[in-house]
């Protein structure tokens, strides 16, 4: 087919302009990888400031390479718009818009269907439309295609769709778009095709799948794996609390063994875009087949508690001292969902700080990271890490333990430490002064 053809040849040379809609958390980082192999690419980010950023060559992502970003847009091959005017001149159109959940743990798909909205009426013959946002199996065809054909153009034949889940682990060193393998589904031959000429461009390993559904499915059930086993080790750590043992050191024994077994770790809850929330995906969708998803609700439950744990742990060492957690000072040491990111969405350690503070403690924290938490409930700037700030807390909890804080020098100066990820599981003085979740 001419169009095919056509597409195929500007996608293999990288004449090909890179559409990238949403330029945030996986969309940025994507759109880099691809400007820096020669593609041009128009991002479309709806948040103004961040469009602006972009433009003046300015990162605002920590995967991103900042000098990288600033040189491909001095070289104009990266520019973003808050509109869409410019979609006609994208060949291939990466949609990596968030997908949220509502307040009732259902999928909230307003953002993929109002792009797409977008998209139908400037769509023109030769396009790829590829959608990256985690969803549940069976949006690419059931939501994303009727919207797309009101554009009156003929799938397979003059524009071609396909789901390729970003898998992106932010902050990963190792394993980057790059040399992550990437799944690819799509609604029909010559669109699977073209989406495989696409990734295989910038992505080592590329492995087609029969469907769109088959690829979305890939996803939702990689997170719903970690969520699982995530809370299967945090159970495990709620027993070790009761048997009075050391959950962490049973754990690094068991994942000595070299085969059946892979580490997960406890904590303070789960957190970020992704894991609380993408299980749920697949949860709803099981339910149009009167199928209920029993593993994905015991692990929600379970790692949603575990925010409140680590309070009445809290109190615990306070009582122990014979203090009142109504008049304690609590300092939580990172605000991040996770090691080494600025991310604080869906922070177990903002739920943390939610709960102590309902309780009455005085509670301020520190994140190297995070300069600020706008949360339900909760309006905080972080405090600089001082020695006065450490002796003046009547506890410190870790909540996330980035690699920069010295966990030697917290220790040496703070009366308490609850350290809910076992940041200090190297430092030698003090350590009566330290209770592991
Ligand atoms: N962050 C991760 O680690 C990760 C990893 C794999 C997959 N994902 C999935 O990728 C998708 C995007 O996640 P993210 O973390 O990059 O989200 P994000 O919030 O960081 O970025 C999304 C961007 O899209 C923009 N946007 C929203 N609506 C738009 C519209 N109509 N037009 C243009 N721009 C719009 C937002 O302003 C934002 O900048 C989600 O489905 C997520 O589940 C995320």
């Amino acid at each position: 087919m001419e169009s095919e053809k056509r597409l195929l040849e500007r996608i293999r040379s990288k004449e090909a302009t890179i559409g990238v809609i949403g330029l945030g958390y996986v969309g940025l980082p994507f759109a880099v990888e691809k400007a820096k192999v020669g593609f041009r690419v128009l991002g479309v980010e709806q948040n103004p400031d961040r469009a602006d950023r972009v433009n003046r060559g300015e990162n605002y992502i920590s995967d991103v390479n900042a000098d990288e970003l600033a040189e491909l847009v001095r070289e104009g091959r990266i520019a973003a718009d808050t509109g869409f005017d410019r979609v006609p001149e994208m060949d291939v159109i990466v949609i990596c818009v968030p997908t949220p959940l509502t307040k009732n743990l259902t999928p909230d798909l307003k953002y993929v269907e109002s792009v797409a909205r977008e998209i139908a009426p400037r769509l023109r013959v030769g396009q790829l439309v590829s959608l990256e946002s985690t969803t549940y199996p069976g949006t690419t065809e059931e939501v994303l295609l009727p919207i797309l054909r009101s554009s009156g153009l003929e799938l397979e034949s003059d524009f071609f769709l396909a789901h390729s889940p970003e898998r992106v682990d932010p902050g990963n060193k190792r394993y980057t778009t790059k040399n992550t393998t990437k799944v690819v589904g799509a609604v029909g031959p010559a669109s699977l095709e073209v989406a495989l000429a696409f990734y295989s461009q910038t992505i080592e390993r590329v492995v087609p799948l029969s469907s769109a559904k088959a690829a979305e499915l890939v996803k939702v059930f990689e997170n719903t794996f970690r969520a699982v086993n995530i809370a299967l080790v945090n159970e495990l750590m709620l027993l070790c609390d009761c048997m009075d043992l050391n959950v962490w050191e049973v754990l690094e024994a068991a994942f000595t063994k070299p085969f059946g077994i892979m580490p997960f770790w406890p904590g303070p809850g789960v957190g970020g875009h992704c894991i609380p929330l993408d299980p749920h995906y697949l949860e709803w969708k099981a339910k149009e087949h009167n199928f209920s998803t029993h593993f994905i609700a015991l692990a929600g439950e379970i790692n949603r508690r575990m925010p409140e744990f680590v309070r009445d742990k809290a109190w615990r060492v306070l009582n122990r001292h014979g203090m009142a957690p109504s008049c304690a000072k609590v300092l939580v040491l990172g605000a991040a969902y996770k090691r080494d990111l600025n991310d604080a969405r869906e922070s177990p350690a903002v739920a943390v700080i939610r709960l102590l503070e309902k309780a009455g403690a005085d509670v301020c924290y520190h994140d190297p990271f995070v300069r600020a938490i706008v949360d339900v409930d909760v309006e905080m700037q972080s405090v600089p890490l001082t020695e006065e700030l450490l002796k003046q807390q009547d506890l410190v909890i870790i909540a996330t333990d980035h690699s920069t804080v010295d966990y030697d020098w917290v220790v040496a100066h703070a009366s308490r430490v609850l350290d809910t990820r076992n940041a200090t599981k190297n430092v030698k003085g003090n350590r009566e002064r330290i209770t592991l979740l």
